[in-house]
């Protein structure tokens, strides 16, 4: 594992401090072996996968970084309609080619600067592990993006690491103190959070799920 980590460092020395163009680097670098990529585990998280059991609509989902596609595989499995995006278009690639028989809308997009014709158009937005992959500038920028993506009833879900003393970390990835966590929903009704952790996580490790809604 020590030397997925020192490869992932490498990489973003290399690249320009404040940018996102590590990660193209590293999937491509990776010639579709997962072993390089730090974040893949094969398996949609466990949190969106327990919160998926407590909502019986579906409709348009948006799974937003979407990596090597496990997420957006399991909503598709479950009935969703799923586009799935990610900046690395070699990330985008493997997705679809990992989960062939899925019919996923595959695309590669920066949050940054998303499709206008994408507002109002998921009843389900899913972001697992971008925000906090993103230095503070950008995050800053990126994270208003994400409600406007929701359909009048639609729903945001937001899982990460939570910062829960306000400490320094030296990201990525940069875990997210509560009060960001409650800017990124600051205009729609937050009606689930959660903390906890996965089995293979390290003692002082905090995750949360954070769950909006547009309207009531
Ligand atoms: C830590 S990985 C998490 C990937 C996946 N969500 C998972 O949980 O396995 C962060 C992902 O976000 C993507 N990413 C980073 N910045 C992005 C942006 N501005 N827009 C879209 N994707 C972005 C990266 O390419 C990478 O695939």
């Amino acid at each position: 594992m020590d030397e997925v980590r020192q490869n992932t460092q490498r990489i973003r020395d290399e690249a320009d401090g404040d940018s996102l163009s590590w990660f193209e680097t590293l999937y491509a670098t990776a010639n579709g072996d997962e072993y390089w990529i730090p974040w893949s585990d094969g398996a949609p998280h466990r949190f969106l996968v327990e919160w998926s059991f407590s909502i019986k609509s579906r409709g348009r989902a948006l799974v937003v970084g979407c990596g090597l596609g496990e997420d957006a595989a399991y909503l598709s499995r479950q009935g969703w309609d799923v586009t799935a995006f990610d900046i690395s278009s070699s990330a985008v690639q493997w997705a679809k080619e990992n989960h062939p028989t899925e019919d996923i809308d595959w695309q590669t997009a920066d949050l940054l600067s998303l499709p206008e014709h994408w507002k109002e158009l998921f009843d389900l937005v899913v972001e697992v592990h971008i925000l906090q992959a993103m230095p503070e500038p950008l995050r800053l920028l990126a994270a208003p993006n994400l409600a406007p993506l929701l359909t009048p009833t639609g729903h945001l879900v937001c899982i990460g690491r939570l910062n829960e003393n306000e400490e320094d970390f030296e990201g990525p990835p940069w875990p997210l103190t509560r009060q960001f966590i409650n800017s990124i929903g600051s205009d729609l009704n937050q009606v689930d959070f959660v903390k906890g952790n996965l089995s293979h996580d390290e003692p002082e490790v905090v995750r949360y799920r954070s769950v909006w809604k547009r309207e009531n």
